[in-house]
């Protein structure tokens, strides 16, 4: 299980349509795509092309209630697992193997969404307490313990659920980034809100402008012998410490900060001292809590009503999650050019937090949804379509936030169950994963019209790659082939005489002793020839 990711395979994601929002919407992302397909293979497909580029993951898997009705589908060889498949996950005591089958289906997928997250960038899980132990534990694993950024409380629900024996009000999202250590900003403050702000008065007509009081004292813990004193009030009132506190200051800054008149003493200069913190003097920014109330982030219950809104009032989708939570979660670890993936869409919110976030602050977050659900066009795609073109009538309408999408579905597989490459795919596609395969970066990349020669597929300072492919015949490696190059196109280009050459082809007739001296390394291309 733990390599089931190895195992899946590569398949091409096949463009069925695009959409672009109508004319008169606002400006938005249109580098977006929808995928309808498992995840399992679409991720896998997104690798080639976004591989370490994805900005940050949101997904908000089946919680394994034993009520969603779902079920274990991977195709694993294993046949524990195999007499799994298709079955439908029960509840707790009904199905004693629940929790090993939602791990199953986990753990590959959140391998590769770890491969497909840039170095600096954050992933959130929704969860709740079913799986909440176990998915901790598979992403320490995955993801690394140390790389664990937090695990939000998200207040989901504002009324009592009475019919329950205890009312749940929360549900989790997990939070871990991909390089914790190596990013220092990988979560964002938060700009100060109204009600932040409103906290900063000036009663004193301070030239120095608004300003807050904070407290002048700070738990004795690491505090040193000099914060320890008896502090006198400019009106003589002397003013002990309280038990287990010390000074923020030592007694000589804190004289300087009463001449300054930078502490507080009240109105009539009789209260406990205070520290004036100025508007001016903060960067005005929140470092981020977490706890998610519903006020700030609303709730599944608002969730479904939105959605219900989108669409004409019908309940088309049980379990959406509110845009605003996503988007809160997308400010906390995004820029405004973020690419977001959400790789168990449902109804699309996360597509809709994107959106409606470029559109209120001008940014140009891009996403990629994949559902397995036929309702991927139905209702994910469809929501986005509405989202772009606004909804909704009379005082009701929403205006659209303009945008588009590409829609895709998983098309047929790179390899045939024999190993060999599925030639149908086009020299194109399987020119494109030998790239990735062979880790040759978009910049290096050589296109059949280039000059070198038309099976050149990459070239860097040192390393000329050739795929020497042809659908209809047999070829071999041989002195005419390298005579054919042209490495003088390179030079001509301010590039250098490669060292090292990684040539594919059908067959080699060089013998091993030149391939050595000149550097180069033969590689079959993994067809059945027996058909030429
Ligand atoms: C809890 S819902 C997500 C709801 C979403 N956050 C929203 O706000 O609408 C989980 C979704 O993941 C989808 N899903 C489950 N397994 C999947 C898989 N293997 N590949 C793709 N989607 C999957 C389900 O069909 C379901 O729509």
């Amino acid at each position: 299980m733990v390599n089931h990711h190895h195992d899946v395979p590569f398949r091409l994601l096949d463009k069925q349509y695009t959409f672009t929002a109508n004319d008169g919407t606002p400006t938005n992302s249109t580098a977006n795509r929808i995928i309808h397909g498992d995840n399992l293979e679409a991720l896998k497909s997104l690798l080639p092309e976004f591989e370490g580029k994805v900005n940050c993951i949101y997904i908000d898997p089946p919680y394994n209630t034993g009520e969603e009705g779902w079920r274990y589908n991977d195709n694993v060889n294993d046949p524990k697992i195999k007499k799994w498949l298709g079955q439908l996950v029960g509840k707790e005591g009904e199905d004693l193997s629940r929790h090993d089958k939602w791990l199953c289906m986990m753990f590959p997928r959140l391998k590769l969404l770890h491969r497909l997250l840039a170095n600096s960038g954050v992933i959130f899980v929704s969860i709740d307490d079913n799986e909440i132990a176990t998915l901790r534990l598979v992403l320490d694993e995955i993801f690394g313990a140390a790389n664990f950024v937090t695990t939000f409380i998200w207040e989901k629900r504002k009324n009592r659920e009475n019919r329950k024996m205890i009312s749940s009000r929360h549900d989790y999202v997990l939070c871990y980034g991909k390089n914790k250590a190596a990013n220092k900003n990988l979560i964002k403050p938060l700009p100060m809100d109204e009600a932040a702000l409103a906290r900063y008065t000036n009663i004193d007509n301070d030239p120095r402008g608004l300003w807050k009081s904070d407290p002048a004292t700070a738990q004795a813990g690491h505090a040193t012998e000099n914060q320890f004193y008896v502090l006198t009030a400019p009106n003589g009132k002397k003013h002990s410490l309280p038990s287990g506190r010390c000074w923020i200051y030592t007694e000589d800054v804190m004289n300087e900060m009463i001449r300054d008149e930078k502490i507080w003493f009240g109105a009539h200069g009789n209260n406990v001292p205070r520290v004036k913190t100025y508007l001016d003097a903060k960067d005005r920014s929140l470092v981020p809590e977490t706890i998610l109330f519903a006020d700030d982030v609303s709730t599944n219950e608002n969730a479904k009503n939105d959605l219900k809104r989108i669409f004409h009032a019908e309940s088309v989708f049980e379990t959406p999650k509110p845009k605003e939570l996503v988007a809160h979660l997308l400010k906390l670890a995004t820029n405004n050019d973020a690419l977001i993936l959400d790789s168990f869409a449902g109804s699309g919110c996360t597509a809709d937090a994107v959106l409606t976030l470029n559109k209120t602050t001008g940014s140009n977050r891009r996403f990629i949804l994949c559902e397995t659900l036929d309702y991927a066009e139905t209702i994910t795609a469809e929501r986005v379509r509405r989202v772009m073109n606004g909804y909704g009538e009379g005082s009701k309408a929403v205006s659209g936030t303009g945008g588009g999408f590409d829609y895709y579905t998983v098309g047929v597989a790179l390899f045939n169950e024999d190993n060999n490459l599925n030639e149908e795919v086009g020299e194109n596609a399987i020119r494109d994963y030998v790239a990735y395969t062979e880790n040759i970066p978009a910049e290096m990349q050589c296109s059949k019209e280039g000059s070198v020669s038309r099976y050149a597929l990459g070239v860097s300072d040192t390393v000329l790659w050739l795929f020497y492919y042809e659908l209809d015949h047999i070829t071999t490696l041989n002195l005419d082939f390298l005579a054919e190059l042209n490495i003088n196109a390179l030079l001509e280009n301010g590039g250098k005489r490669p060292e090292q050459f990684v040539i594919y082809a059908d067959k080699c007739a060089l013998e091993k002793d030149f391939l050595y001296k000149h550097g180069i390394t033969f590689k079959r291309i993994p067809r059945d020839i027996t058909r030429f």
